[in-house]
């Protein structure tokens, strides 16, 4: 696995909250506007944040949209941005046209003007797709996913695993959580790196006393190279 996949996999992490500035803003709550995005744009947007690639682009990654929106539109609060925002997209999605487009000459020569959606999308949806779009592709969201996985990338290859895997829901490395803290497992077996591996893969029950009964899953389908690693970090 390359590892920038590897790292754009761990969800966990890298989750983002919105900005502070989406309560004065309504919108229809029971519309979800990421899955919208997805459903109704990917077509033709990239909506991964940050692209991963700008290969075979039909037209501007959402994230470019959304930050190129920040610059162009003035308002005197954020809340007041992001309802000029809003409703911006709303009518445009539905009646696109070169006079009302915020692309720029070359832009818009290079993807051609986006086709009407009318018909595919409603109002309401535009709405809290662009509510979302706004709210999370922001630059200081990016900022916070880069540190993000910059901390990431600084931690050892096993540790890496341990979050990509779960592993991390019952196992710290100095703490007890259901699972014995990979220290003392680390000390228990260290001159047994294969008792290690066997558990991962196999699962584990009835050895810890500190676990009182509860069991590890095992890990079938864990690969042996992230086995190995995994392990010798460990170990
Ligand atoms: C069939 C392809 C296609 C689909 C589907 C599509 N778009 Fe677009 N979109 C484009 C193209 C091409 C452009 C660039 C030209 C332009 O601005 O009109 C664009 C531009 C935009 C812009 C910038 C408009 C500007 O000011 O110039 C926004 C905002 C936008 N799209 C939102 C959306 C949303 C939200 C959806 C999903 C509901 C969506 N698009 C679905 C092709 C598409
Ligand atoms: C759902 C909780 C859970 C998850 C997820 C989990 N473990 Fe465990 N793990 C445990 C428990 C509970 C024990 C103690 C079991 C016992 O007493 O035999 C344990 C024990 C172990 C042991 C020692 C087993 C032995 O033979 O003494 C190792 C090694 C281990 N876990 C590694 C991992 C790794 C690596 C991962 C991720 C790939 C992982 N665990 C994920 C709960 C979990």
């Amino acid at each position: 696995m390359k590892p920038t996949t590897l790292l754009i996999s761990f969800g966990i992490v890298l989750s983002i909250t919105g900005c502070n500035n989406t309560t004065s803003v309504k919108i229809n709550k029971n519309l979800d506007g990421k899955l919208l995005l997805k459903q109704k744009c990917n077509s033709c947007h990239n909506i991964n944040f940050p692209p991963k690639n700008f290969d075979n682009e039909m037209a501007p990654p959402m994230m470019s949209i959304s930050f190129h929106f920040q610059d162009w539109f003035k308002a005197n609060t954020d809340a007041e941005k992001l309802q000029n925002q809003i409703s911006f997209v709303k009518e445009y999605v539905l009646n696109p046209s070169l006079d009302k487009a915020y692309c720029t000459k070359d832009m818009l020569k290079k993807y051609g003007l986006m086709p009407s959606q009318k018909g595919k999308v409603t109002k309401d949806e535009v709405e809290a797709i662009a509510h979302y779009v706004f709210t999370t592709f922001t630059p200081q969201n990016l900022a916070q996913k880069q540190k993000a996985l910059q901390k990431l990338h600084s931690l050892p290859l096993g540790e890496q695993l341990s979050i990509k895997y779960k592993c991390i829901s019952c196992h710290r490395k100095d703490k007890r959580l259901v699972g014995p803290s990979f220290n003392e497992i680390g000390e228990k077996y260290k001159n047994n790196i294969k008792h290690i591996k066997n558990s991962i893969k196999n699962g584990s029950k009835g050895i810890w006393k500190s676990s009182h009964g509860a069991s590890m899953p095992p890990f079938k389908n864990i690969s042996p190279k992230d086995l190995e690693i995994i392990s010798k970090w460990i170990y």
